[in-house]
């Protein structure tokens, strides 16, 4: 990466906490969840023991259930002091939004007809149609795992709530189990993949990444990947206020030390799980 040109900040120290209590809660979660689901295997057997096997691997999951539950807080704050508080604008519609808009389908069929050599490379705005959906697949997906590993935490309580009659036919406990397996293994594939290989395992980006932990990107990223956005901010004189100093050489580092090791963690548990699936498939 170019250290020499200017640098603007993208993410604030707010969003790169939050961020970061979701790698850790994430990779806690499935690290003590995914072992259970493939219990039949040796290496899930491994991991699970690894991290303290029954109940120690089960309290570090509720731990960073609970971390993850602190994270949604702590956004939900975010949005609602600055949209029902600050009454900042642009955060359900506009080009800062990150909710779906209708140029993102435009983008999408820019992208295709990019790949399919018709056309050259879309210019994106502050956030591509594919961060779009991973935001909101991240709020569906935590709002599941959360419901069903809430019913799974506390199953007597839960079945309480329904009526009788509907408890006596329908076990809630084991539905919530089902959801809950097979979403966290869709969770964990789409992360360990999708998201790492768009983000970080790009040619220009191996091994990592390094602007959602030391906030910054530098000028020619910028342009190459949200052009809209660098210019609408340069006609509107807003680029001034983004420019920030490069990152330290010890912060890029750092970023290294903790990411790269993610990054195969995540890749290794993705072809345990994959290898595992085919076995089943076969
Ligand atoms: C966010 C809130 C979550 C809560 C409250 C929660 C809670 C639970 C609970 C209570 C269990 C039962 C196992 C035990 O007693 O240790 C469980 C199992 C499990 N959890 Fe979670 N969990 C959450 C999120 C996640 C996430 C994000 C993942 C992975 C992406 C995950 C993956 C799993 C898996 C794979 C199992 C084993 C299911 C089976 O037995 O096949 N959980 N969870």
């Amino acid at each position: 990466m170019m250290k020499s040109t200017t640098n603007y900040l993208r993410f604030n120290i707010f969003h790169r906490f939050s961020h970061f209590l979701i790698i850790i809660s994430f990779f806690g979660l499935v690290l003590t969840g995914i072992p259970l689901a493939f219990r039949g295997y040796d290496w899930a057997r491994w991991l699970y023991e690894l991290f303290g096997g029954y109940p120690t691997a089960g309290f570090i999951h509720r731990i960073c259930a609970l971390i993850t539950f602190f994270a949604a807080f702590l956004h939900f704050i975010f949005l609602f002091y600055n949209i029902a508080v600050k009454k900042r604008k642009g955060y359900f519609w506009g080009p800062d939004s990150l909710l779906i808009q209708p140029r993102d389908l435009f983008d999408i069929f820019k992208d295709i007809k990019w790949f399919l050599g018709f056309s050259k490379r879309p210019n994106f705005d502050k956030w591509i149609y594919w961060e779009k959906f991973e935001y909101l697949s991240l709020m569906w997906g935590t709002l599941v795992m959360a419901v069903t590993g809430l019913i799974l935490w506390f199953p007597v309580q839960f079945t309480k709530v329904i009526p009788p009659s509907v408890a006596a036919i329908v076990d809630l406990p084991s539905i919530a189990l089902i959801i809950h397996r097979y979403e966290a293994i869709l969770a964990a594939g789409f992360i360990f993949t999708i998201h790492f290989f768009h983000t970080h395992l790009l040619p220009e980006k191996m091994p990592v990444d390094e602007s959602m932990f030391t906030g910054r990107i530098t000028e020619p990223e910028f342009k190459h990947e949200r052009l809209n956005q660098f210019n609408r901010l340069e006609k509107e004189q807003g680029l001034e206020n983004m420019k920030v100093a490069p990152p330290s050489l010890f912060a890029s580092f750092l970023t290294r030390l903790f990411a790269v090791p993610v990054l195969i963690i995540g890749l290794v548990v993705t072809g345990l799980m994959l290898s595992a699936i085919l076995v089943w498939a076969i």
